[in-house]
């Protein structure tokens, strides 16, 4: 019945019909496109209005562009915390809010967790917005975001002083209240590596939990850690490995690509020319590199009609 019905209309229609279903799982954006099946992620921003310290503004801004290069564009950002150059100074996050202006202007949405160096007062006084929009867990930064084909976790493991990280118990009672109705495959990530934030009990035996990412290292690295895949993302411009990780997402899996801009410590080079050798060669060794991660559920449905918590 369906053939009979596309066998009478005109041929133009037909084609506006298939670009339709095309488009289905891509929003439009000005002039271009966002795809909802490609999430960005950005880690360590360690931004400051310092002017001695000018490259971590450089190197946020050298990605948001990379973002509004791309055609079609991710629909989402996730920033994985130390957002703030140090101490969490309000400052810090007024020029976040200028830096990402361009991202929200283009309508990608921008969401974060906390790392060490943030501090919640002076981010909620400059995005006050966001804490009515995370209601999950009390006084903790606890976000989803959902797509097509696979949501994403953001936890809180700052604890506001102390370089390592944790989560309290609130909120590991809320990730496993959470986890236990998955239907969907499901990324859990916090800026902390899966030893602080100790959720890999919660997430080696649930077979939607797909892997954890996180930042805090500055270093583009995989690993199987306490049962669970683990991914560790670049800075996008304070030390280590310099960049962001772009993730496209497919009913049977997500492929992570690494885009490297630089690699340096402490800082990075005055001239160009100055750079080490050695640092330019990870450049070349890393970029364009790729981790592949399947959904254990992939053979078993195509996961769009999922259950999963409602977006933040
Ligand atoms: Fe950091």
């Amino acid at each position: 019945m369906w053939v009979d019905t596309m066998r009478s209309l005109p041929i133009t229609k037909i084609f506006l019909a298939f670009l339709l279903i095309a488009c289905a799982s891509v929003g439009f954006a000005g002039n271009v496109p966002l795809d909802e099946n490609m999430v960005a992620l950005f880690a360590d921003t360690h931004l400051t209005q310092d002017k001695n310290n000018p490259h971590q503004r450089a190197g946020l801004d050298h990605c948001v562009r990379d973002m509004l290069a791309c055609n079609p564009r991710p629909a989402n950002v996730l920033m994985y915390g130390d957002l703030s150059f140090n101490h969490g100074e309000t400052n810090d996050y007024v020029l976040l809010k200028e830096l990402v202006k361009p991202l929200e202007d283009a309508g990608i949405c921008w969401r974060s967790c906390f790392g060490n160096h943030d501090r919640r007062g002076p981010f909620m006084s400059v995005f006050p917005e966001r804490k009515e929009a995370t209601p999950l867990v009390p006084d903790r930064l606890v976000t989803v975001v959902k797509t097509p084909h696979a949501d994403f976790i953001l936890l809180d493991s700052c604890l506001e002083g102390p370089v390592n990280g944790g989560i309290d118990d609130a909120q590991r009672a809320w990730l496993q209240e959470t986890l236990s109705h998955y239907t969907k495959p499901v990324f859990v990530g916090a800026h902390h590596p899966i030893k602080e934030t100790d959720v890999a009990p919660l997430m080696d035996s649930n077979i939607f939990c797909a892997a954890y990412i996180y930042g805090h290292n500055h270093a583009w690295k995989q690993q199987r850690e306490e049962g669970v895949e683990t991914l560790c993302l670049p800075s996008t411009g304070h030390w280590g490995d310099i960049g962001y990780v772009l993730v496209k997402l497919d009913a049977n899996g997500a492929t992570f690509t690494l885009h490297q801009h630089d690699y340096y410590t402490l800082r990075p080079a005055a001239k160009p020319e100055d750079a080490k050798p050695e640092w330019r060669q990870r450049v070349q060794k890393n970029d364009g590199s790729q981790w592949r991660v399947l959904f254990k559920t992939a053979p078993m449905s195509n996961h769009k009609s999922g259950n999963s918590p409602p977006a933040i």
